[in-house]
């Protein structure tokens, strides 16, 4: 092998070395940054709620009648809004900060928090509430 070719090979080689380790330097800085930012912002938990028992609340209260949720059989109506993505969700029903208590308190009593919206209130119990809503902040 000649002395350019080998010189050659070995620059290439120093070359690929410095691409591999650009790669797993971003990896790594992203790895980083999702943890971060999980820090900052940890999933909302709701406090002794049950989401299995959550799950088959939204049909014993006739929820599916009206909201499409996934991962609920059977839940595909449109009267109200979908139930998708909930933790991202901003508020609740444009009215309360979406927060664990919030959300348990909107479930219980729809009409004292907005009189006359087309939710009604379904005698729904505080643990019910707290299952469903735990159920909903676990949806991606
Ligand atoms: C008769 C139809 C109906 C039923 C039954 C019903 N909802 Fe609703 N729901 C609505 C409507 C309409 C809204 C929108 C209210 C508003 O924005 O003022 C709503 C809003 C919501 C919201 C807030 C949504 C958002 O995007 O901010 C949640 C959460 C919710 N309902 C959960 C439930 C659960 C859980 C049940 C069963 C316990 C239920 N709903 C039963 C019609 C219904």
């Amino acid at each position: 092998m000649s002395r350019l070719r080998r010189m050659r090979l070995m620059s290439r080689a120093i070359l690929r070395l410095g691409i591999l380790g650009l790669a797993l330097g971003s990896a790594l800085a992203l790895a980083a940054c999702g943890w971060a930012g999980n820090v900052e912002r940890p999933a909302v938990t709701v406090a002794g709620g049950d989401a299995e028992l959550g799950r088959s609340a939204f049909a014993t209260y006739g929820c599916i009648s009206c909201h499409t949720i996934p991962g609920v059989d059977r839940a595909d109506a449109h009267v109200g809004p979908p139930l998708t993505e909930w933790a991202k969700r901003g508020y609740i029903a444009g009215r309360l900060p979406n927060e664990p208590d919030n959300l348990i308190r909107w479930l219980r009593y729809p009409q004292e928090v907005d009189p006359g919206n087309a939710m009604p209130d379904l005698d729904v119990t505080e643990s019910d509430a707290r299952n469903m809503a735990t159920y909903l902040y676990e949806l991606d």
